[in-house]
This record gives structure tokens, C-alpha cells and sequence, in this order.
């Protein structure tokens, strides 16, 4: 079956449920048992099962098991926020002693608590570039447990060779994780491509409707399965059944909102590429993007979020553009129904960026490409009023003249 047919049956089974389609929300803390034998082989419930409402109820199982369905997984666990999702996945994997390769591209707090707790508790992280590929054999040492990728990178899009990543980790004896929240399983499929650890920000394409926080860590088999699970229970980390039920309802429109997002993504970012203001548009699906050729070999599509590198860095006339947008939404995420923008500031150590000019980061959601054109159009008229600049060209006029 195909992934679209499969995400609209996965994780539910009205038969059980007096025919009603949606699976029921189950809430719970405690678990009755009827016999106090039972009670004590509580444990032997663990896997799969639950004792008590942290391990989780059957609403959470039905939308854990529907997650690792989509992403080909083993089995998958969620978690309370992406964030939770990749700190519990690494540190369940990590001792004292231990050594890291983490991209350098990758989403800031995943930085910032390689180099906060995982530093703290005597682990070392060494960034890598991103285009590493095969090469990143040279960074590794004995005590290198995980190499960490995500793809495109956060803020800057760069595509990385997680094929090369993983046959070069393996051979030294590490194992892969991988963020695949911008892509989604739909269209990167993970562990295809050798990864062991796949972790995901339910919050944004999952979720889909700007309203929850959720991680998933999915593992390629039982072994790591276990680590990752025992790693949750450790922390105590667990999601509201509610919540799970809010998930399992975003995944049967996943497909759909996906494609939508990609289409009219693609569409608002060769827009911006013709734009005089506009010196570089970072979209791994654009022809001309450096990580195009890798992001064809191994993508099967794209989706809401990318980059553009305005020339002016000018914050007065960029903050004359933003302010005034109509559909546009200044906020953090993506993933949601609504369009979002806000200024890039990526950090990066192995190679600083010196690209002059103002980093914008785009979440094309799923309004009209039409109307989001003409609110950027109206933007850069602002931005063009504040330097002092002759308008450009619109090349507003009707969907014609959006390149589809
Ligand atoms: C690539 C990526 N991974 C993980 C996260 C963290 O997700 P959450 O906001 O649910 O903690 C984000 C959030 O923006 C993200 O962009």
C-alpha cells in the first residue's frame, strides 16, 4: 500500500470501538491489575504494554505505532516537544567519556545541549561540515558513539550525504541519528538510508495546526527500540493522551498538507529567486541549490520551509518589509496551515557564514500562492520605500506569473 492510503488506516481499528472511526482517548495515571501475581509482572508489560499512565495508554500506542509504520520504523516512542525528543535519543545513547559528531547545521537548541548538558556530563560534541559525506570517517575516534545529522540544515538548507554518513559510521562502530522534521518519512525516508535513530518534531508537519508540542523518536530495531524507551522512562517524559489523539488526527490529512505546502513552497521561492532585492533563494528543490543533485538522488520531496538571503542588510528596511505583512506571521516553527517569516541567525563554527546581506527563513503554509505573493510584493515595496530604492518590477498579475 502506499504511504498516503496507509497513514489514513494506521493506528486505528474502529472494530474494537463499537465502530466509531477515531480511536477513543484513554486517560490514565494509575492501571488496575486483578490479581496481586499480575500486579507484580507488571514489568513484563513493558514491552509492548502499560502498567502505569507514564509508559503510556492505547491511544498513545495507537499513534506510536501508526509513526513508526510511516517512517518504516521498528517501533517509535513520543515524547513532550522535538527538543525533549533529540536531548532523551542522544542521551540515552551516551556515556561519560563518550565523543559526538554533530552537524554543524543543525537546529540551535540541539547545539546548545551538545554543548550544554552533554558537555556538562563529559561528553564530547566536534561539529562537522555538513558536505562532509564519506569524509567524516576522518573525524571519528574510538570513543565516537553517535554521529548526529539532520538534512537540510536548520536556517541554511544544506543537503548532506546520509548514505556516506552511515556507511562510514558504521564501519567505526556508531551508530546514526537523524532529525527528519523538515522532510518528514514522506518524503525522506530515513532509515533507507541507514539510520539507526530517527527523530522528529511532531510539533510542526505531524501536529500540523500550530496548536501542540510533541517529539517521536523512532528506532530501526528492537535493540535500540529498548535503549530509547528505557532513556524516556528514565526522564519520566510522556504525552498527554489527548494529545496523541490531536496527533493521530493531523496524520490523516499529512499527505495531503505536504504536498500543498510543497507546491505552493516551490512556487513562492522561484518567485522570490526573480526578485532584484532577492540574492539568493536556499530551497534543496531549486535546480541551482548546491544540495540539489544529493537532494534528488535521495528526497522524494520537498516542503514548506526554506531561506531567503535578501542583498540590503539594512534592518530598518527589512523590519519595513516584515512589519507590514498581511499573511506572513513573524513567529517561531512551521508546519502549521499559516504562513510564517522570521530573521536567520545561524551559528556556525567550522565555516562561518560571510554572506552579506539579511538571512529570512520562510514557512509557505496553505493560503492562495497568490495572496502570499502579493504580500510579499507589498513588502518589498516597503523595504524598497525605506532604502530609498526605485520599485522594483512587481510581477504580480495573477497565478500566470507565478512559475507552477
Ligand atoms: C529541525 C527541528 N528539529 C527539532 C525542533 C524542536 O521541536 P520543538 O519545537 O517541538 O521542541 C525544531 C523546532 O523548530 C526544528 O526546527
Amino acid at each position: 500500500m502506499k504511504r498516503e492510503t496507509r497513514l489514513v488506516h494506521s493506528g486505528r481499528d474502529p472494530e474494537k470501538h463499537f465502530g466509531i472511526v477515531n480511536p477513543p482517548v484513554y486517560r490514565a495515571s494509575t492501571v488496575l491489575f486483578p490479581t496481586m501475581d499480575e500486579f507484580q509482572r507488571r514489568r513484563e508489560r513493558q514491552y509492548p504494554g502499560f502498567s502505569y499512565g507514564i509508559q503510556g495508554t492505547p491511544t498513545t500506542f495507537a499513534l506510536a505505532d501508526a509513526l513508526a509504520e510511516l517512517s518504516g520504523a521498528h517501533r517509535a516512542v513520543v515524547t513532550s516537544s522535538g527538543l525533549s525528543a533529540i536531548a532523551q535519543a542522544l542521551i540515552a545513547f551516551l556515556r561519560q567519556g563518550d565523543h559526538i559528531l554533530v552537524a554543524d547545521t543543525v537546529y540551535a537548541p540541539t547545539r546548545g545541549f551538545c554543548t550544554g548538558v552533554l558537555a556538562r556530563f563529559g561528553v564530547e560534541t566536534t561539529f562537522y561540515d555538513p558536505r562532509a559525506g564519506a569524509a567524516i570517517g576522518q573525524l571519528m575516534r574510538p570513543t565516537t558513539k553517535v554521529v548526529y545529522a539532520e538534512s537540510p540544515g536548520s536556517q541554511t538548507f544544506e543537503i548532506q550525504d546520509v548514505p556516506a554518513i552511515a556507511r562510514a559510521a558504521h564501519e567505526r562502530g556508531a551508530i546514526v541519528m537523524f532529525d527528519n522534521t523538515w522532510a518528514t518519512p514522506l518524503n525522506f525516508r530515513a532509515f533507507d538510508h541507514g539510520v539507526d535513530v530517527e527523530v522528529q518534531a511532531a510539533t510542526k508537519y505531524l501536529g500540523g495546526h500550530s496548536d501542540l508540542m510533541m517529539g517521536v523518536i523512532a528506532a530501526r530495531d528492537e535493540g535500540l527500540f529498548r535503549t530509547v524507551k528505557d532513556g524516556v522512562g528514565e526522564f519520566g517524559d510522556c504525552v498527554a493522551p489527548d494529545l496523541c489523539y490531536t496527533v493521530l488526527r493531523g496524520l490523516r490529512t499529512l499527505a495531503v498538507r505536504m504536498h500543498h505546502h510543497e507546491r505552493s513552497a516551490l512556487e513562492v521561492a522561484q518567485w522570490l529567486a526573480r526578485r532584484p532585492e532577492v540574492s539568493r533563494v536556499l530551497h534543496p528543490a531549486l535546480p541551482d541549490d548546491p544540495g540539489h543533485a544529493l537532494w534528488r538522488r535521495d528526497f522524494l520531496g520537498s516542503s514548506s520551509l526554506f531561506g531567503v538571503q535578501l542583498a540590503t542588510d539594512s534592518p530598518h528596511a527589512v523590519a519595513a518589509l516584515m512589519d507590514g505583512l498581511q499573511l506572513f506571521k513573524i513567529g517561531a516553527s512551521f508546519g502549521g496551515f499559516e504562513s510564517l517569516i522570521l530573521p536567520a541567525k545561524p551559528e556556525r563554527a567550522v565555516r562561518p557564514r560571510t554572506e552579506p546581506g539579511t538571512l529570512l527563513r520562510l514557512h509557505v503554509g496553505l493560503e492562495a500562492v497568490e495572496d502570499l505573493v502579493v504580500d510579499l510584493d507589498a513588502g518589498f515595496a516597503r523595504l524598497n520605500a525605506a532604502l530609498g530604492t526605485p520599485a522594483a518590477a512587481s510581477g504580480v498579475g495573477g497565478r500566470g506569473a507565478v512559475p507552477g
